[in-house]
C-alpha cells in the first residue's frame, strides 16, 4: 500500500511530500482510503469535520475500537508519517480476517483530516474540530499562503462549511482509538526494538511573532536611519536556542516570512513562527514568555497550545505486555514518551480511551524526506497491532 502512495504529492527533485490538507495529493489519498475501505467491504463515512471512518460492523449500535492515522504531510515531509499508520491500520485488519477473527466489537479504521496543519497553521484539525477544542468559526477563518481560507478551501472541495464543529455523534462511535506511528525520534534504534508505546506527548505550541519596522531603500538609508525589524527577530532567534538550552527544553523557528521580501530593502515586517515543546508545561510557556518580552514590541499570537497528554495507564501497559507477549523475547515492549504531536494525543484529552504503537526508525529522522522504517518492522508493527485489535475488540 505504501508503494501504491509514494507517487502522490511527491516532489521529484527532492523526493519528499507535499501533501497539503485538502490540496489535490490529498484528495487523491482520500480517494484511495475510499478504494480500499471499498475493496474490503467497509462502510465508508465521511464526518462533519472531513475525518474519513471505514467500519467493519456498525459503530452506531455498539462504540468500536478505531485505529488508523493521517495522510497529510509537512511540506517536503516524508513516506511514513502518517500514511504508515493508516495502511498499518489496513493490512492489521486483513492479518485479522486472515486469522479468522470476527471482532466482538465494531473496528474502525480513519484518517484524520489535516493532522499536520502545513497549510493553515493549526495541527490536527480535523481531531480538534471533532472533540471541540478548536473553535469551528477561528478554524474558517484560518488563512493559507495564498490568503484562501479554510471556508474558500472547504466550498471548493464540495464540502458546507457550515457543517463543522464539535460531532457528538461520531465521537460516541469511537469507544477506543489506537493510532500506529513511525517513531520520530531514536528511542527504539536505542533499546534494539522494532516496536514500543507512547507514554505520553510533550505539552507543545506554535507561537506567531510579527516584527514590524519601516521598509526603506538597502543603499541610501543610514543605519541610524533604519528601523529594521530583522535584527529583533535575529536575536529571538537566537535567544531560542539558548533559553531552550537553559530550560531542557526544545524551541524551533522553522518558518519565516519576510515582506516585502527584496534583496535590496530593509524589510518592514518580519513573521517567525515558534514552535515550542518539553516535558513540563512550565518551562515551555516561560521560554515563550521570555522571548516575547525579548522581541522589542513585537506582536505575539498563540496558534495553537496541547497540553501535556499522559496516556492511559491501564491501556498502554496492556498494549505493552501484549506486543510483548506476542514477540520473541516476551519483555514487555518499550514505553516511550514522545515529543510530537498525534491526534490520539486530542482524542485521549477529549476522554476516548488511546494508546499509540511506535515503529522503529533507524535514524529517528522525521519531518525530512529521510524519515525511514524498514520493512520488516512495518511488519512487526502490523502483527503487534493486529494483536492489540483482536484483544480490544473482544
Ligand atoms: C506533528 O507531527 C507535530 O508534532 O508537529
Ligand atoms: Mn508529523
Ligand atoms: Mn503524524
Amino acid at each position: 500500500m505504501l508503494d501504491e502512495l509514494a507517487h502522490i504529492g511527491r516532489d521529484l527533485s527532492t523526493n519528499g511530500y507535499v501533501r497539503d490538507a485538502w490540496s489535490a495529493a490529498d484528495l487523491e489519498l482520500r480517494e484511495w482510503f475510499r478504494g480500499e475501505a471499498a475493496k474490503r467491504g467497509l462502510d465508508l463515512r465521511e464526518d462533519r469535520n472531513g475525518n474519513l471512518w471505514a467500519w467493519w460492523g456498525d459503530p452506531s449500535r455498539e462504540p468500536g475500537v478505531v485505529t488508523g492515522s493521517h495522510l497529510d504531510s509537512v511540506r517536503q515531509g516524508g513516506a511514513f508519517d502518517g500514511p504508515l499508520g493508516v495502511v498499518s491500520a489496513f493490512a492489521a485488519l486483513d492479518l485479522l480476517r486472515e486469522r479468522g477473527v470476527s471482532p466482538g466489537r465494531p473496528l474502525g479504521v480513519a484518517c484524520f483530516t489535516d493532522e499536520e496543519g502545513a497549510r493553515f497553521g493549526v495541527p490536527c484539525v480535523g481531531s480538534r474540530l471533532l472533540t471541540g477544542v478548536l473553535d469551528p468559526g477561528r478554524a474558517l477563518g484560518l488563512t493559507d499562503d495564498e490568503g484562501d481560507t479554510l471556508a474558500d478551501v472547504l466550498t471548493r472541495a464540495g464540502r458546507d462549511p457550515r457543517d463543522i464543529g464539535r460531532d457528538d455523534e461520531t465521537l460516541a462511535t469511537v469507544g477506543a482509538f489506537v493510532e500506529l506511528h513511525v517513531e520520530q525520534g531514536r528511542g527504539l534504534a536505542a533499546q534494539d526494538s522494532p516496536v514500543g508505546v507512547a507514554a505520553a506527548i510533550w505539552p507543545h505550541g506554535r507561537w506567531r511573532f510579527d516584527f514590524r519596522g519601516r521598509a526603506d531603500h538597502a543603499g541610501t538609508t543610514r543605519l541610524e536611519d533604519r528601523d529594521d525589524p530583522m535584527l529583533p527577530f535575529a536575536r529571538v532567534v537566537l535567544a531560542a536556542r539558548e533559553a531552550a538550552a537553559r530550560r531542557g527544553v526544545v524551541a524551533t523557528v522553522g518558518k519565516v516570512r519576510v515582506s516585502p521580501g527584496n534583496a535590496n530593502a530593509v524589510p518592514g515586517l518580519v513573521s517567525a513562527w515558534l514552535d515550542a515543546r518539553g516535558a513540563a508545561e512550565r518551562d515551555v510557556l516561560d521560554l515563550v514568555a521570555e522571548l516575547a518580552e525579548l522581541g522589542e514590541g513585537a506582536d505575539v499570537s498563540e496558534e495553537s497550545w496541547t497540553p501535556v497528554v499522559d496516556f492511559d495507564e491501564p491501556l498502554r501497559d496492556r498494549l505493552a505486555a501484549l506486543i510483548g507477549a506476542a514477540s520473541e523475547g516476551g519483555a514487555p515492549a518499550p514505553i516511550l514518551p514522545t515529543g510530537a504531536g498525534h491526534d490520539a494525543g486530542i482524542l485521549a484529552a477529549a476522554g476516548v480511551p488511546s494508546a499509540m504503537v511506535f515503529v522503529r526508525n533507524p535514524t529517528g529522522v522525521s519531518h525530512s524526506p529521510h524519515e525511514h522504517a524498514e520493512r520488516a518492522d512495518c511488519e512487526a508493527g502490523v502483527a503487534a497491532l493486529a494483536t492489540v485489535l483482536e484483544d480490544l475488540c473482544r
